[in-house]
């Protein structure tokens, strides 16, 4: 297939005046091509199964842009992570989660009048609804709080009817800004349930993650106020975990929501995603691993474990499907990780010597350096939100409830989409041809 100058057809994108051909069965076909504002050209190939009879194949969607987005970007050999065009780096070091998520939902940074207006909007919404307090007691008392999200977030639909119709810009907004208003609380609550401790109801006069650590670390019979240290440094962590394109649960959520699926559903169905251990549940992994090896004269063997193709072991927080150099978010964590350990006295937790020898080998490994294998975001995180305070089963519960505001503005701009259809991939199927119904007798 080639490449070539030449318009063609009605472009999502800039048109870029380029389109390609493939030669298939000795029949050239041109496949218009679109250009986005940065990163990579895209070939459409929308007609290229009604015009030749092909599908394309891409397991793991490593050549396929699923979707148009206006969100953000990444440029994975650079090592940059845009929001709307900021990066990463500038919103961590100067904003706060909020204003992040009003530039995720509604396209710019908020003035002043804006922020005050959309904090109010969001802290109204904190609570939730007082008969999900025994929605919650009907899980088992060592449930996995992830588990405890997936049924909660989920039914929450059960609860706000009045913000389930999708055909309704209005309501969805309402369910935009309650999703982000309550998944704090939510988390909090299911994380009380797991230590078998009272909910406690949000504060309206703090911030959101000041609130977010009194939800969990405040108890009725002790006055309790947020450390603004810690506090600052879980917004940080929340901005990190914002949005992240087109990854595993966002395709997840975007795909449920292709159906017309309400929106509390599409963040259930994207937390489901999340759990798993070769994303969200990365940093859990990668303390476990940091505990494991224990100390730094064991990192070798480990080392050595990861580079072995017989052996399933990797380095938990190394390596991304996207960035072949250094997750921006992963130098950002590691700054916040000092300054947390340090505010609370842990900077002689184990695992953070273990950490950075580890980093320090495995980057300079030829394994690792031919591989463009680096830390990402995981593998400061756990050693991170242990020193705040939480066990490794809620590391996912705090990556999902950052997350949501990067699903919710994924999924409003795919439905805000006019030509948005149910995503429908199709497969190469290599199972048995058409064959007739043997009856049980005549089985071998
Ligand atoms: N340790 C050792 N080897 C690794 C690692 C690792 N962490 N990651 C990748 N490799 C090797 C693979 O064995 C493979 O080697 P080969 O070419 O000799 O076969 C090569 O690097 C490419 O690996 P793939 O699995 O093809 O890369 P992919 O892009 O599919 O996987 C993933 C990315 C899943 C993140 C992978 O690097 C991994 O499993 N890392 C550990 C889990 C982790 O940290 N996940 C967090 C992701 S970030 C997030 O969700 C926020």
């Amino acid at each position: 297939m080639s490449a070539s100058g030449g318009s063609q057809g009605s472009a999502p994108a800039t048109d870029n005046q380029k389109s390609s051909t493939l030669r298939l069965d000795d029949k050239e076909h041109t496949l218009p091509v679109y250009q986005g504002s940065i990163g990579p050209d895209v070939i459409d190939i929308t007609r290229l199964y009604g015009d030749t009879g092909y599908f394309t194949f891409d397991p793991g969607f490593t050549s396929t842009a699923s979707c148009e987005s206006k969100l953000t970007y990444i440029d994975g050999d650079e090592g940059l992570l845009l929001h709307r065009g900021y990066p990463i780096e500038e919103l961590a070091d100067n904003g706060n989660f909020l204003e992040t998520c009003h530039l995720l939902l509604y396209g710019e940074l908020p003035n002043a009048a804006q922020f005050e207006d959309f904090k109010q909007r969001v802290t109204m919404h904190t609570m939730v609804h007082e008969q999900m307090h025994r929605f919650f007691t009907g899980f088992r008392r060592d449930a996995h709080p992830m588990a405890i999200m997936v049924g909660v977030v989920g039914a929450l639909s059960a609860f706000y009817h009045d913000s389930t119709d999708i055909t309704d810009p209005v309501q969805c907004d309402i369910a935009s800004i309650r999703m982000i208003a309550k998944m704090p609380t939510i988390a909090a609550m299911a994380f009380k349930y797991s230590i078998g401790q009272p909910f406690t109801y949000p504060r309206n006069d703090l911030d959101y993650a000041s609130n977010f650590l009194h939800m969990c670390f405040s108890v009725p019979c002790e006055k309790y106020e947020p450390d603004p240290v810690l506090a600052a440094a879980m917004d940080n962590i929340f901005i990190l975990h914002a949005d992240h394109e087109q990854n595993a649960s966002t395709s997840t959520v975007r795909l449920a929501g292709s159906s017309g699926a309400n929106p509390f559903a599409c963040i259930s169905a994207g937390i489901a995603c999340l759990w798993g251990p070769a994303h969200g549940g990365a940093n859990e992994a990668a303390l476990q691993m940091l505990e494991e090896i224990g100390s730094v004269d064991n990192i070798p063997e480990y080392v050595k474990k990861a580079k072995d193709k017989d052996d399933p072991f990797r380095l938990m927080g190394f390596g991304h499907r996207v960035y072949k150099n250094y997750d921006p978010r992963a130098v950002i964590m590691q700054k916040n990780c000092h300054e947390v350990l340090e505010a609370v006295g842990a900077d002689k937790d184990p695992a953070l010597p273990v950490a950075m020898a580890l980093e320090k080998i495995a980057l300079e490994d030829e394994y690792f350096v031919e591989r463009k294998l680096y830390p990402n975001i995981d593998f400061y995180s756990g050693i991170t939100l242990r020193a705040l305070g939480f066990p490794t089963s809620m590391f996912t519960v705090l990556f999902a409830l950052a997350r949501t505001v990067g699903w919710i503005a994924q999924w409003k701009e795919m439905i805000e989409d006019p030509d948005q259809r149910i995503g429908r991939p199709r497969q190469l199927y290599t199972g048995p041809a058409k064959r007739p119904y043997v009856k049980m007798e005549d089985r071998k």
